[in-house]
């Protein structure tokens, strides 16, 4: 252990869930090297290990590897190999916790484990970059905040958008100067393509690299019942949180960016459905979410399926297809990209843009140098307050029932933005041959959200998504 990294083990607790808390004495100095761990790396995981990698000459060391899947573990492995980088390796993230060479972790897991393996790692002394979202329900979003207030640590979300300052930062403070005037609405759009996943027949075999107890984690371990195990685990609700809190928690941060609101919203209601396509999947792949913010409502919507059958073309409204409208008095913004912004006036003619995106986890990695919070573009209170915006969202939706068109429209029209977004989907439902007029759609309840308790008010069966039983011995910790 280097003499910088002292660290004071404090008792195991396993009963409360506790893995083992440690607490650093230490502080980086810039000529300090950071050793990093990647938990996870299938996918998006492959661009944290080039993203470190890529931060060599900033003293930044991939000093270890972890994945249950050993196939994905060895070619890892593999890979850091020819590049001459000696990584640890493991399959379980608690072995990984244990080794006190490790500074940062930063994890691209499935959804259900981000909150747990990003609090164990904060109890073991580590900084914690985590993937968006970074929970997989409202209350453990919170929970990782706290712990991170508590521990001192440095914990990024992995909206990489937050740290295009030259541009989507420099739109946000230019809007909120008043240049456009007050904001009337901030709405945030994923259109993005989401095809079938299939229909598994029966129970699948679980490939025999995978530990699949460790995959499951805090999640029910049910059988595998998608053709799929990777990456398909995005649209069961047990793993995942469709593509709201996939692609859409990009956007939805961007929109509540816009709007300053650093709490949940008091209002919030959902509607769609899984539409166009049988097949293992359970969340919407086409979806309206309204947050009634008392001052600009949040509207944000999903569309998975093409702009008409047959087509590969997605929509797009005002010059965006996976992006963010800002409509204000005196004009609109549109956030077409992770990395720029541009300014309309009224009538559509352009005023003023904006480009730039800087690299997310160098920003990650200047903040556990400097150890201030403030130096990071998408602290953790920012991943929480976005991504429980897509949980709250799911919420409504999952406690719906099927309605027809027309009862929907009465039921939302005193929201004249829902309504249109309403129209526009039903639109672009007809253009794919779905018909919603036999109750294909999913209209959600109204629910009241008390912000501050981050409850819902007189709902126990909303309330019962909020926090849900964990698998033992995978239980996110309740003291902080
Ligand atoms: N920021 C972005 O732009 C971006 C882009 C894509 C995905 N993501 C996020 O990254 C995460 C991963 O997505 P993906 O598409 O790579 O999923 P994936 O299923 O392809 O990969 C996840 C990997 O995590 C491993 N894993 C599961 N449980 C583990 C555990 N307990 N310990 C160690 N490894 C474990 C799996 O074996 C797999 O290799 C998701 O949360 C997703 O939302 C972010």
């Amino acid at each position: 252990m280097s003499s910088r990294r002292r660290f004071i083990q404090q008792s195991v607790a396993a009963s409360t869930g506790v893995f083992y808390i440690a607490k650093t004495s230490w502080a980086k100095s810039p000529g300090d090297s950071i050793n990093v761990a990647v938990i996870g790396f299938n996918g998006r995981g492959g661009s944290h290990i080039s993203g470190y990698k890529g931060l060599k000459k900033e003293g930044v060391n991939v000093a270890a590897l972890c994945d249950v899947d050993q196939k994905v573990l060895d070619r890892g492995l593999s890979g850091l190999d020819k590049d001459k980088i000696k990584a640890k390796g493991y399959t379980d993230l608690r072995k990984l916790l244990e080794n006190k060479d490790i500074d940062a972790v930063s994890i691209a897991t499935p959804n259900h484990w981000h909150s747990l393996a990003s609090i164990w790692a904060m109890q073991a002394g580590k900084d914690v970059y985590v993937e968006k979202p970074v929970s997989h329900n409202v209350w453990e979003g919170r929970q990782m905040v706290k712990w991170a207030r508590k521990l001192g640590k440095i914990v990024q979300t992995g909206t990489q958008a937050r740290s295009s300052r030259e541009g989507i930062f420099a739109a946000v403070k230019w809007v909120q100067e008043g240049n456009l005037g007050a904001i009337k609405l901030s709405r945030g759009l994923c259109y993005k393509r989401r095809a079938s996943i299939g229909k598994a027949e029966g129970e699948q075999a679980i490939p025999d690299t995978i530990d699949y107890d460790l995959w499951c984690g805090p999640a029910p371990k049910t059988g595998l019942t998608r053709k799929k195990l990777h990456y398909d685990w995005h649209w069961t609700w047990n793993y995942g949180n469709g593509d709201l809190g996939n692609q859409g928690i990009h956007q939805m941060d961007i929109a509540r960016w816009f709007l300053g609101e650093m709490q949940l919203s008091p209002i919030v209601w959902s509607v769609g459905g899984r539409l166009g396509y049988e097949d293992d999947g359970e969340t919407a792949n086409t979806q309206i979410v309204y947050h009634g913010y008392e001052k600009a409502p949040l509207i944000f919507e999903v569309r998975g399926l093409p702009a008409s059958k047959d087509s590969k073309d997605m929509d797009k409204f005002k010059g965006a297809g996976v992006g963010v409208i800002v409509e204000c008095e005196k004009g609109y913004v549109v956030v077409p990209s992770y990395g720029s912004a541009i300014a309309y006036d009224p009538a559509g003619k352009v005023i003023k843009e904006w480009k730039g995106a800087d690299d997310h986890f160098k920003n990650f990695i200047n903040a556990c140098r400097s150890r201030r919070i403030d130096d990071l573009h998408a602290d953790i209170l920012e991943g929480h307050l976005s991504s429980a915006l897509c949980h709250t969202g799911n919420i409504s939706y999952r406690l719906g029932q099927q309605q027809n068109p027309d009862e929907i429209l009465e039921k939302i029209k005193g929201e004249r933005f829902a309504a249109e977004s309403f129209e526009r989907m039903k639109e672009h439902l007809a253009k794919n041959d779905v018909d919603i007029a036999k109750g294909k759609l999913t209209l959600g309840p109204v629910l009241k959200f008390d912000p501050v308790a981050e409850q819902f008010i007189d709902n126990d069966a909303a309330n019962a998504h909020v926090k849900p039983k964990y698998r033992e011995p995978f239980v996110v910790p309740e003291a902080v």
